[in-house]
């Protein structure tokens, strides 16, 4: 089979953001479009992100979190939930070999709790194996809502005694699934909505925001170094005035 050469992408102008979440929508329109069912749609979406996993270790991101399934999508249809789990139960037993080779350390963001006791232990042992990697952090933001997580923060911080007086941003961030990460430097959103559906809403406080109109499954590496350099061209003020600023 011939092998479709890769196009050369010169990051070397560029700061590569550290730190890139990706809200990986619209497979079920994809789906659509080709008059396939939902399912076909998630399992490209799945194919896709071995893709952007291996551009994201090519590109030196430390950090990549993805968005998986989110508290309220516990909602769908039972047949699309159920679609969903297979797939991400067979991405784990599929991919963590290819993953662990490339120094991929996976995180899960999210409560495992409510996920089927099977597909929990493939997320332990995939956490396992690959806890001592250190070339790119893979946080799968899975059975995950910001809502959920400050709840779950703040349940935890009243059972240590926390007293309101010690309270900082930082002890915050430290009881959050993403404890001892760096914030986000950017949030991509594919599909073309422009919101933010209770992803980071703690972390993603200062990031830049990346909408593009791909679906998710023909989000490829070329995209995501045109979303790193559009990240260049953005100014962070941080609520302060620009260097340049007359
Ligand atoms: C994203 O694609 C995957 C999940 C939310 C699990 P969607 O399933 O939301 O696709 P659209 O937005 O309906 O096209
Ligand atoms: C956000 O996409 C959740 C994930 C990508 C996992 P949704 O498709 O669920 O979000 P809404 O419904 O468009 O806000
Ligand atoms: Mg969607």
């Amino acid at each position: 089979m011939l092998k479709t050469q890769k196009k050369e992408l010169d990051l070397s102008p560029y700061v590569v953001p550290q730190h890139v979440a990706i809200i990986m929508d619209g497979n079920g329109r994809w789906a659509k479009r080709r008059g396939l069912p939902r399912q076909a749609g998630h399992r490209a979406g799945a194919e896709n992100l071995r893709r952007i996993v291996r551009a994201s270790v090519e590109f030196g991101i430390k950090v990549l979190t993805i968005y998986a399934f989110s508290t309220e999508n516990w909602g769908r249809p039972e047949s699309e939930i159920s679609a969903l789990m297979r797939i991400f139960a067979r991405v784990l037993d599929q991919e963590i070999d290819q993953l662990h080779a490339q120094g991929v350390c996976l995180h899960h963001l999210g409560e495992l709790q409510g996920i089927n006791p099977k597909l929990q232990d493939k997320v332990r042992r995939a956490l396992e194996i690959t806890k001592n990697n250190d070339r790119l952090i893979l946080n799968v933001a899975f059975n995950y809502g910001g809502r959920a997580e400050i709840l779950h923060a703040v349940r935890q911080m009243l059972a240590d005694n926390v007293r309101p007086e010690d309270l900082t941003e930082e002890l915050f961030s430290s009881y959050l699934f993403t404890s001892g990460l760096p914030d986000p430097d950017l949030v991509i959103r594919t599909s073309g909505e422009l919101r933010i559906s209770n992803f980071l809403i703690w972390q993603a406080a200062y990031a830049e925001y990346y909408p593009t109109p791909a679906y998710w499954p023909d989000f490829g590496r070329e995209d995501l170094y045109a979303a790193i350099v559009a990240f260049n061209q953005r100014d962070r003020r941080y609520g302060l005035v620009s260097d340049d600023a007359g």
